[in-house]
């Protein structure tokens, strides 16, 4: 089978370098790509943002199955044009990823479902928003409504921090088109774990969870990110704990969306805290996380292009899906300033050195012609995840840790605490 993944990230990476296990995969394409795609895959200049160009590449390619990794462009619907075109998907219809791309439209679901989740309130004037805060007390989150990388989110202790958020999104324009409606939220305290299943619109596969690392420095300080490690299985993960969230949590959504007719197919990403209450959902997405995927993705059993195929054609309940628990950790090293600008086209050394359990996943890479060979040179603000995994999670970290070491370039950074047992178990909130 023929394959084209949509994507540049780790993430796609990671997708890559486990469908090239596959038995019944001829031939991968990443439209995006980087370097580390670039040495299993066969990269295409082709925007993973622009549906139009991508579809018309599969339909060109004669893809048997188009694997879309970001959030964009499953909310731009390509999905919906793969599917018009008669070329099977693995990622949710433009409708069912609004789960992503509309907190609003995440949130009424969840009512409808019976999902806990924090209280919130839309709104879309900006005058009663000030005026829902003026009128309460304690903490508030507030969110853009619509897609805003990660930053449109706002844990406010006070009322003018809560004042000045709804500002910025709605009479600053801070995250434009996003920022027009805000959500009002209850603030929620717990650990925090990213929970993953796979659909096929009706039925639900096991659940796959990791722990994301998403604060730029050690202790789980500075700004967010995009996320600067992660590992899986957490460790408080348990099939108690595994049950309960498929059962308050994904089935439900699952089933409204079904009854809704938008059935969800792809994998369904929910980003649970774990209050004294129970678990309760912030956040779905609707596609892996990143740097998540590249830990859960070695812990898939099984062949990963027979179970995407069966999401993308309603065959999940043939198709039985397993997860190792071998523990995994992640580094994410980035470029030095990145989450605010940093400098891209710097030399790569150290990639190729063998290090035991160990695998180095691409993500802001690329190669440029060097003498005699080719150069990998820094492309992006998140360049590389390092996984290490072993018998425990400290052997895992250790590997990891060991792997990344001897890997450099101008201003790398990566942060040293991924996963020690102190924030594995307890992380803060914010
Ligand atoms: P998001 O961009 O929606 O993933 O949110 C970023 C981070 O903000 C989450 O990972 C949480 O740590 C935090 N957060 C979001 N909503 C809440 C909430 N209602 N209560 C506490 N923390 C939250
Ligand atoms: N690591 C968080 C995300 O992918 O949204």
């Amino acid at each position: 089978m023929k394959v084209l993944i949509v994507g540049a990230g780790g993430r796609e990476h990671a997708l890559a370098w486990r469908l090239r296990k596959s038995p019944s995969l001829s031939q991968l394409w990443v439209a995006g790509g980087n370097a580390g795609t670039a040495a299993i895959a066969t990269n295409l200049p082709v925007n993973p943002e622009d549906v139009e160009a991508v579809a018309s590449e599969a339909g060109a390619l004669r893809a048997d199955l188009v694997v879309v990794g970001p959030e964009v462009p499953l909310a731009l619907g390509l999905v919906d044009r793969l599917s018009s075109l008669g070329i099977p998907a693995f990622g949710p219809s433009a409708a069912a990823a609004q789960l992503e791309s509309s907190k609003s439209f995440a949130l009424e679901v969840m009512r409808e479902a019976g999902v806990p989740s924090p209280w919130f309130r839309v709104f879309h004037d900006q005058s009663e928003a000030l005026a829902f805060i003026d009128g309460h007390a304690g903490p508030l989150v507030v969110k853009a409504d619509g897609l805003a990388a990660g930053k449109g989110v706002f844990l406010c202790a006070a009322r003018e921090e809560a004042a000045a958020a709804v500002r910025a999104c709605m009479s600053q324009g801070v995250f434009g088109a996003a920022g027009e409606a805000v959500v009002l939220e209850e603030m929620l305290e717990g650990p925090e774990v990213s929970v993953f299943a796979f659909s096929d619109g009706e039925h639900i596969s096991s659940l796959a969870a990791a722990c994301d690392y998403k604060r730029l420095l050690d202790g789980d300080q500075g700004p967010n990110t995009g996320g600067m490690g992660s590992y899986a299985p957490p460790l408080f993960w348990d099939s108690a704990l595994a049950g309960k969230i498929s059962r308050t949590v994904m089935q439900p959504v699952i089933q409204t969306l079904a009854v809704r007719g938008i059935p969800y197919r792809g994998v369904l990403y929910a980003g649970i805290m774990l209050t004294k209450e129970g678990p309760k959902v912030l956040e779905f997405n609707c596609r892996l996380g990143d740097p998540e995927a590249q830990v859960i993705l070695p812990l898939l059993e099984g062949d990963p292009l027979e179970l995407m195929l069966a999401c993308a054609q309603g065959r999940l309940a043939q198709t039985p899906v397993r997860w190792r628990d071998q523990p995994h950790v992640g580094v994410v090293i980035t470029s030095g300033g990145y989450p605010g600008t940093y400098q891209t086209g710097l030399e790569i050394t150290g990639l190729e050195q063998a290090v035991a359990d160990t695998h180095v996943f691409h993500a802001g890479t690329r190669l440029v012609p060097g003498e005699g060979r080719a150069k990998v040179v820094t492309s992006g603000g998140r360049v590389l995840t390092v996984v290490g995994w072993g018998d425990s999670l400290e052997q895992a970290r250790a590997a990891a840790y060991r792997r990344a070491q001897g890997i450099s370039f101008q201003r790398a950074y990566y942060r040293r605490d991924i996963a020690t047992a102190g924030v594995a178990r307890t992380r803060p909130s914010a």
